[in-house]
């Protein structure tokens, strides 16, 4: 199969949005020779002539001038999440390729028609996010494939970031200087803005998601107030079941401290990655062993699987984002050109989309118990009153 380096015409990209998300990408580019960045288009003029100073290519007047330059072939769509229809339609009409960032959409009707443009035109119609194509993401998923663990039957996934409403989200700043947009984050809220880098390292192990329930809560609600007016989930829980028959435990959510682990259990033993959040955090295996019967331990010592990738060259220069974020881009620059399928493809990413949806709505599948319950004071007051044993910090 030819790559786009044989028929030595690389794949034209421009971005639309230059704003806070534009500086993970644009660092990360040069990694990936079969793509080539035109240039860039931002209402926000100033924002556009940064991120060409920085990362290359010129600066397109508006978007129309984008969509008409032919030497452009996927458009890159880094525009708010409220945009994202309307400029995936208007990129697809115009005969462009779609990479979008996640959600692509913030319906499935909406998802669904730009699916069928895409077909329609011949096009493809991408989604972020990209943390699938990690070297711990492919390594892990490799080793899943290949039953080092054996069968996979559970899986535990976690993202939860910290509580973002006690950061300083106020000063976070890009590369560049951009503000972090934290009200249309803490509007979209934590499920459509994270529940895909999960989902997508899931499916890609245990195929699409079959079955589900799930719930979720703003536990820090009050903290925004005067900030955000409608506060979208600020933690999600999932119970999914996968097409392999694994059911999974997925939390996704910004109120926790931090934990980003993933562990999948096997019938032969134990597979974890500490941090989905970094390229390169080890995956480790846990092989399971007879036991004397004296301990009720069955796993022996952890061992690290050797990454099936080399690290990438160029990065964010940012400890906190270890991202392989133009990787996405670069699956569908070599689609482009060898005529195949793209990785994240409209199909798997209207999936992904599917179930980020259906993890956010997840407001009321709670059931209510009828029963008395007695407040936790009222059972435990009288223990209160005895004599004080364990000394409270003020
Ligand atoms: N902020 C993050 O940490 C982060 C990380 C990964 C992905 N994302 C996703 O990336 C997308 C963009 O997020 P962001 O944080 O960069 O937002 P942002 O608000 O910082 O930037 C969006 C930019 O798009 C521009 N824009 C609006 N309409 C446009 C149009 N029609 N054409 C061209 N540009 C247009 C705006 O002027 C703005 O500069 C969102 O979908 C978000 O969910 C954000």
């Amino acid at each position: 199969m030819p790559t786009p380096m044989d028929t030595g015409k690389r794949v034209g990209i421009a971005f639309l949005g230059c704003g806070y998300a534009a500086d993970f990408y644009g660092p990360t580019l040069p990694n990936y020779p079969e793509i080539e960045l035109l240039g860039a288009y931002d209402p926000a003029s100033d924002r556009a002539k940064s991120f060409a100073a920085e990362y290359g290519g010129r600066v397109f007047g508006s978007m129309e001038e984008v969509l008409a330059d032919p030497d452009v072939e996927i458009v890159v769509n880094l525009t708010p999440t409220t945009e994202h229809y309307s400029v995936n339609k208007a990129a697809l009409s115009a005969g462009k390729h779609v990479y979008c960032e996640k959600p692509m959409t913030t319906s499935m009707a909406q998802a669904r028609e730009l699916a069928a443009l895409a077909a329609t035109r011949g096009l493809h119609l991408c989604s972020a996010p990209a943390t699938v194509f990690s070297r711990s993401a492919q390594t892990l998923i490799r080793a899943v494939h290949g039953g080092v663990a054996g069968t996979p039957r559970l899986a535990y996934a976690s993202l939860d970031m910290g509580p973002l409403a006690f950061m300083a989200y106020r000063d976070w700043r890009s590369s560049r200087g951009v503000p972090w947009p934290y009200r249309e984050e803490v509007g979209n809220g934590c499920v459509l803005e994270h529940a895909g880098y999960l989902l997508t390292w899931l499916t890609a192990m245990f195929g699409p998601v079959v079955g589900m329930s799930a719930q979720t809560v703003t536990p820090f609600a009050d903290q925004w107030e005067g900030v955000v007016d409608d506060v979208a989930p600020e933690t999600s829980f999932g119970a999914l079941r996968f097409a392999d028959g694994t059911v999974c435990r997925l939390t996704i959510g910004w109120a926790a401290p931090a934990d980003k682990s993933l562990l999948v259990v096997g019938d032969q033993g134990v597979l974890s990655v500490d941090d989905v959040w970094q390229a390169s955090s080890p995956v480790m295996l846990r092989r399971r062993v007879h036991t004397s019967g004296r301990d009720t331990g069955y796993l022996a010592e952890p061992e690290q699987l050797p990454f099936v990738l080399p690290p990438l060259a160029h990065g964010y220069d940012d400890e906190a984002h270890d991202l392989t974020v133009a990787a996405g881009i670069a699956d569908l620059a070599r689609a482009v050109r060898s005529g195949g399928r793209p990785l994240l493809g409209a199909e798997y990413s209207l999936h992904i989309l599917d179930v980020s949806l259906r993890l956010a709505a997840a407001r009321s599948t709670e059931e209510y118990l009828d029963v008395p319950a007695p407040s936790a004071t009222s059972l435990w007051g009288d223990r209160y009153r005895q004599p004080a044993r364990i000394s409270v910090p003020a």
